[in-house]
């Protein structure tokens, strides 16, 4: 694939009003998120709600591309079409999860190195084959008591500098995600340093791995402060923090940015995007790419029951549609009416 081509994908990613679905939960957190709704977590269960979610009617008004799992881009639909084959047909790209987690990373407690480099070229060709056309990996940041440390920093963007080029050479768009997490009692601000000192150096590696920024997409937090804070900055605080910290470290070559939502309410994600969209023009296009803060009111009315089905993607359908509208700063309260 040409570099074009894969510029040419990662445009169509952050296509006006639409977004990326993350549904790569790895079988554990598959399983997690099923017991949350009573319900035996097996192969037949993950295909019966990922197929539920992919054939929603109408999805593809708001969502361009699905992530997948190594299970799920091997999986099939009721009628018998695998579930890369039936997003194509309805015009949503398959990604592919491609990292194989966050270990434990030697000497430094508390924090994590995201694994899975060695054998990735085979595998890339291999989602390559299965009909895969963007992949991710996801670091984690933990802000702490001198955490993170410069170790951890440079170690992940290293390994997602790497990641990023052996994607583009296999023809894919690399989707490059570096979370720092919410979780603690730190303020915006903290957040601020942490982000910004951690996507700087994240260019600096795609840099020098040779990475192609146009063909690339960059998945981050948003500034937010912990979820413990004493108190919690409002989305007007947190739109104008995170703006200034991209502007200061994410080239303008880079074409989108697709938040994480990393465990905001659905509600607080949608918000928080559309005030963004508002304060506009950007140089990159400002979209999502949430797990949680699409799947959790449909997953919740799903509860594992085909009569809920209609329901359940009537609910998804909904979220997709708010967050396309938060995508082009055009969301409004009211939207959150169900019709
Ligand atoms: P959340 O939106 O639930 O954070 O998931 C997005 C994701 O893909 C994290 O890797």
């Amino acid at each position: 694939m040409s570099s074009s081509d894969l510029a040419a994908t990662a445009r169509s990613l952050v296509a006006p009003g639409k977004g990326i679905l993350a549904a790569d939960e790895s079988t554990g957190t598959m399983t997690k998120r099923l017991d949350g709704i009573g319900v035996a977590s097996s192969e037949a269960t993950r295909r019966a709600y990922r197929g539920m979610l992919f054939e929603t009617p109408g999805m593809e008004q708001h969502i361009s591309g699905v992530i997948l799992y190594d299970e799920t881009i091997r999986q099939q639909a009721d009628d018998g079409r695998a579930f890369p084959d039936l997003l194509a047909s309805r015009g949503v790209l398959p990604g592919i999860k491609v990292d194989s987690g966050a270990k434990a990373l030697a000497g430094h407690p508390g924090e994590t190195v995201t694994e899975g480099l060695d054998g990735l070229r085979e595998r890339l060709a291999e989602y390559r084959g299965l009909g895969a056309r963007f992949a991710k990996w996801r670091a984690v940041i933990a802000i702490g008591p001198g955490l993170p440390s410069p170790a951890c920093l440079e170690t992940n963007a290293h390994a997602l500098a790497r990641y990023a080029a052996l994607c583009q050479e296999a023809g894919l768009v690399p989707i490059v995600e570096p979370e720092v997490l919410m979780d603690g009692a730190h303020d915006l601000d903290r957040c601020e340093t942490v982000t910004t000192e951690t996507l700087g150096l994240q260019f600096e590696a795609l840099r020098a791995q040779g990475v192609q920024l146009e063909g690339m997409l960059l998945k981050p937090n948003m500034v937010i402060s912990g979820t413990q804070a004493p108190t919690r900055a409002g989305v007007a605080e947190v739109a104008a923090a995170t703006l200034r910290c991209f502007r200061r470290v994410v080239p303008a070559a880079v074409p989108g940015i697709v938040f994480l939502s990393g465990g905001q309410s659905d509600l607080e994600a949608t918000e928080h995007l559309d005030a963004m969209n508002r304060m506009g023009p950007h140089p990159w296009q400002l979209s999502f790419s949430y797990g949680r803060a699409l799947q959790a009111p449909a997953l919740a009315a799903w509860a594992g029951k085909a009569e809920n089905r209609e329901t359940a993607q009537r609910i998804f359908a909904h979220r997709a549609a708010c967050n396309g509208a938060a995508r082009d700063g055009r969301w409004t309260r009211s939207m959150e009416q169900m019709g």
